[in-house]
């Protein structure tokens, strides 16, 4: 049979053109216990004493069990309006209808997109921008219209992305703060674009929002405004990202649609039981949060200092463009035990490295180990 193997039609059955042709997100995520863990924009000491407490408690039958969901909806709506400590609260009390529950935003991005996108039809979105917005969109068959941050502070498009709208995209994705360029947009254009656009499901991935205080849901009414949905997830600040917890918030008609193209038993039920935990420490994620927040001051003040070329918005993360190649920098901080993640062939910021911020400590060692190289 030499010779004709080569000429014959592979055996496997083919998917879908749109998955035959999907270039998936792939992301350096193996090898990365015992490092500091600069690369993904994670809590960098883990989650609330309360969380851990919780996931030891569990007894053994549980695991048998498949997963319960009642009472985590309005956990979190208890959480969201609680106004201590300077929080917004919310101005519009939300309905557990309003919530959908997810195994991680990234599962939720994925169910907006099987649920609402369809071939021939757009995903607006921004560039560069969150990298599994793409094949989302593109496993259904839709084209993306990425409008870029070309402005060298990185400022939001708005004028852009409203022309965009006229076209009547099907999905609109605003990242805010943006991932990785930290661009921040105040909620009241997002709120217009939306009311400009009601065919047109406005998603807003507020994933780090905690570090900016830029939401919608302080005055998100999804009643009045039926075609916003709200991006929520515990991965980054509560800690808890290898479990997988994010939320969809939005009216509840939309909520339901998201909510039926995923499994009844997709989020197990430690992630459900630390979600809980993790929800009743508001006061841990926020300390949490508060000294991300000084460390990322005290780095870019050490960068500034030093003339390094950076950027630092909102997110817990900032860029910096090293004056050596980025893949050899990025090769050396692993070398002395801190990841990073590369920009290198991202549109408007390749050459630059994105730093995640932990704590004043992390970003000391992160600093010595960059200012040695
Ligand atoms: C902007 C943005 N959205 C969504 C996600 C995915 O979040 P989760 O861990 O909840 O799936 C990430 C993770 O890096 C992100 O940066």
């Amino acid at each position: 049979m030499s010779g004709i193997g080569s000429e014959m039609e592979p055996t496997f059955p083919k998917a879908r053109p749109e998955v035959e042709s999907l270039k998936a997100y792939s992301a350096p995520l193996e090898g990365r216990r015992g490092l500091l863990r600069l690369d993904f924009n994670e809590n960098t000491i883990g989650p609330s004493p309360r969380v851990i407490e919780a996931i030891w408690a569990i007894p053994p039958d549980h695991f048998a069990i498949y997963p319960e969901y009642d009472g985590l909806r309005e956990a979190l709506i208890a959480n969201l309006a609680d106004r201590s400590n300077g929080r917004p609260g919310l101005a519009y009390p939300l309905q557990p209808q309003q919530i959908g529950l997810f195994n991680g935003v990234d599962a939720a991005i994925h169910a907006i997109c099987h649920a609402y996108g369809d071939r021939g039809e757009t995903l607006l979105t921004t560039s560069p921008t969150f990298g599994y917005y793409t094949p989302c969109a593109q496993m259904q068959g839709m084209a993306i219209e990425a409008i870029p941050y070309e402005r060298s502070d990185f400022a939001f498009p708005l004028e852009q992305v409203r022309a965009a709208l006229a076209s009547s995209p099907r999905i609109l994705l605003i990242c805010n703060p943006n991932n990785p360029t930290g661009t921040r947009l105040a909620p009241e254009p997002i709120l217009e674009l939306a009311a400009a656009a009601p065919r047109t499901l406005v998603v807003v991935d507020e994933l780090y929002e905690a570090f900016t205080g830029d939401s919608v849901l302080p005055l998100a009414d999804f009643d009045a405004t039926a075609n916003l949905v709200v991006l929520r997830s515990l991965a980054k600040t509560a800690g808890l990202a290898g479990l997988r917890m994010g939320f969809a918030l939005g009216a509840a008609s939309v909520i339901d649609r998201i909510s039926r193209v995923t499994g009844p038993y997709d989020i197990n039920s430690v992630a459900v039981t630390a979600a809980h935990a993790a929800l009743s420490d508001q006061a841990y994620t926020d300390a949490y949060v508060a000294e991300v927040k000084r460390a990322r001051g005290w780095l870019s003040a050490q960068l500034a200092a030093a003339g390094v070329r950076h950027h630092c918005a909102g997110g817990n993360y900032l860029l910096i463009w090293p004056e050596r190649p980025v893949a050899e920098v990025d090769a050396e901080l692993r070398a002395a035990g801190i990841l990073v993640r590369s920009m290198a062939g991202k549109p408007w910021i390749d050459g630059s490295l994105r730093v995640s911020i932990g704590t004043r400590e992390q970003m000391q060692q992160f600093w010595a180990a960059y200012s040695a190289l």
